[in-house]
């Protein structure tokens, strides 16, 4: 496991967008797995912004969401679909069909985690995997006490991450769906090459836990210690408890 301390946030983002830039070049089908939310937002801004000034293109490639939410209507300005079109893929030449994510609106959702690991198997496996870690240690939405080696799956969700969401949906609770779908932790493992992000001393203890704590479902991110290739991508403020 490789770990990046930057002074800042936005320092992060030339380093991913490096990373991203030279499997592009190296690979233009590259297949990319993007994790929404506010972390990995410079990295988009710098990925933006290179296809804008540089002529980075992601023509060819294709693109897997790491998770979404069940029941919101395709249309629905908040299924994460179209908040990563909005943050990041909308705004560079990725076709917007190569841009999947789990069906939550699927009829039979059970079968429709297989179904994307499926998918992300057929397509060549996810060649770069952006995450951002959660406050407990959580990736995607595998939660603590998630198994190790969870695939794509119907998850509930806590109360915690209900109350934490209702930001998003007008602060009303009962709007924020009940059940998500996830790429299991067993199915992040694939990629070929993951990045972890994390900014902001509230996620300095789950930074600690997930590089030098023991490997353990108490915190989720602990299993990127055993992937062949794991980068951990930090500020000062997230490093600081880091020994
Ligand atoms: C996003 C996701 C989540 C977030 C995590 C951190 O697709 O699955 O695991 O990466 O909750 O969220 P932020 O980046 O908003 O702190």
């Amino acid at each position: 496991m490789e770990v990046i301390i930057v002074e800042r946030p936005q320092d992060a983002a030339p380093i991913v967008a490096d990373a991203c830039t030279s499997l592009l070049s190296a690979k233009p089908a590259a297949v990319l797995g993007l994790a929404t939310g506010s972390t990995p937002l410079p990295v988009y801004a710098e990925l933006v912004r290179r296809h804008r000034e540089e002529g980075l293109t992601f023509a060819a490639a294709r693109a897997f969401l790491l998770d979404e939410y069940v029941g919101l209507a395709a249309d629905h300005p908040e299924r994460y679909r179209a908040v990563i079109e909005r943050d990041f893929t909308g705004h560079v030449d990725l076709d917007p069909a190569a841009v999947v994510g789990p069906d939550g609106l699927a009829e039979d959702l059970a079968a429709a985690g297989p179904a994307y690991d499926d998918a992300i198997r057929a397509a060549g496996g996810i060649d770069l995997q952006i995450l951002g870690i959660g406050v407990d240690g959580h990736l995607a939405f595998n939660m603590p006490m998630s198994s190790l080696a969870s695939r794509t799956r119907l998850k509930t969700l806590t109360p915690r991450t209900r109350e934490d969401n209702a930001r998003f949906f007008d602060g009303d609770l009962d709007r924020v769906p009940t059940h998500c779908l996830t790429q299991g932790l067993g199915t992040i493992m694939e990629s070929r090459h993951a990045v972890v992000l994390g900014f902001g001393r509230a996620k300095a203890q789950a930074v600690r836990e997930c590089v030098e704590g023991a490997i353990s479902a108490h915190w989720p991110a602990s299993v990127l210690q055993l992937h062949p290739h794991a980068t951990v991508v930090v500020d000062a403020e997230a490093a600081s408890q880091l020994a």
